[in-house]
């Protein structure tokens, strides 16, 4: 796994300190001369010695370095605010009727494109319904309005339920299907974009229906433009709230168990 001549290292800027050499996950470099060098038959390409690097002595070969920034560390977010954010987010189920602002799609996107990836695959993709999302929404209710009426021939719960036509996406103007290739990164990139809409003021519905639906129908998913082989992250619902929650909610306590010794509540 992995890349060939992935890195290259400017030897007139290398003071050979060796922080790119133990902190490369893959053993790809090491220290010759007083100076690294890649060593190792392939590198993942994750980028640490590259931000690491005191003396930017690293060329990333298949990447454009040049729109990398200063790292910002995340301790400049205080914790007891993204804690009390984070346990504030709530699903949204009700839009206004107002369309979500270009920049705000990048930085969400961008917020996904940065999340970890297993082996750094970056194999996570992003489908925008635009045009289509109306018609695939009334194909989605069409399948459930027939699962129940099935469904409530044998459970009479289900034929109180109606299923309206803006059941899936509730009027938001915004749908991103996160989709990749196997299961390890799923949902991962999806709370990274759900935490970034809501700091930009936007609410966000996780639809398990409407992948549901994109899991049984082909057509379905190939109107959506996914590829054949993805498999599907989430659907993402966006748009900004209609509603305003004013407390968090209880929750049951966390259960954490410690493997070989006591439980411990936290
Ligand atoms: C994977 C997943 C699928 C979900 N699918 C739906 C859905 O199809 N329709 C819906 O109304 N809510 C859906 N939800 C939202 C959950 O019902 C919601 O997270 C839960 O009720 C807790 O509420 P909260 O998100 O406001 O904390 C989904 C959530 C997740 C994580």
């Amino acid at each position: 796994m992995g890349v060939k001549n992935a890195i290259t290292i400017k030897e007139e800027l290398c003071v050979g300190c060796g922080l790119c050499v133990a902190d490369c996950p893959n053993s790809y470099l090491e220290l010759d001369g007083g100076k690294a060098k890649p060593a190792g038959p392939s590198c993942i390409e994750c980028g640490h010695c590259f931000a690491i690097c005191p003396e930017n002595a690293v060329i990333m070969n298949n990447y454009d370095t040049s729109d990398c920034e200063d790292a910002v560390p995340m301790t400049q977010i205080d914790s007891d605010v993204l804690l009390a954010a984070m346990k504030s987010r709530r699903t949204v189920r009700r839009f206004l009727d107002k369309e979500v602002e270009p920049e705000k799609i990048k930085k969400i996107i961008e917020a996904g494109r940065y999340c970890q990836t297993a082996g750094n695959g970056q194999t996570v993709e992003f489908t925008i319904l635009g045009e289509k999302q109306k018609e695939i929404e009334k194909t989605c209710v069409s399948m459930f309005r027939f699962f129940f009426r099935v469904g409530s021939v044998f459970d009479a719960s289900m034929r109180r339920r109606t299923i309206d036509d803006n059941f899936f996406f509730k009027g938001a103007p915004l749908v991103i299907i996160v989709s990749g290739k196997g299961d390890m990164n799923r949902g991962l990139a999806s709370s990274y974009m759900e935490l970034m809409a809501e700091s930009l003021g936007l609410g966000v519905l996780i639809s398990g229906f409407t992948e549901g639906c994109l899991l049984l129908n082909p057509f379905l998913r190939s109107k959506a433009g996914l590829k054949k082989g993805r498999k599907i992250y989430s659907v993402m619902v966006i748009g900004y709230p209609a509603v305003k929650y004013r407390r968090t909610v209880p929750r049951k306590p966390a259960k954490v168990s410690i493997t070989g010794g006591k439980s411990k509540s936290f």
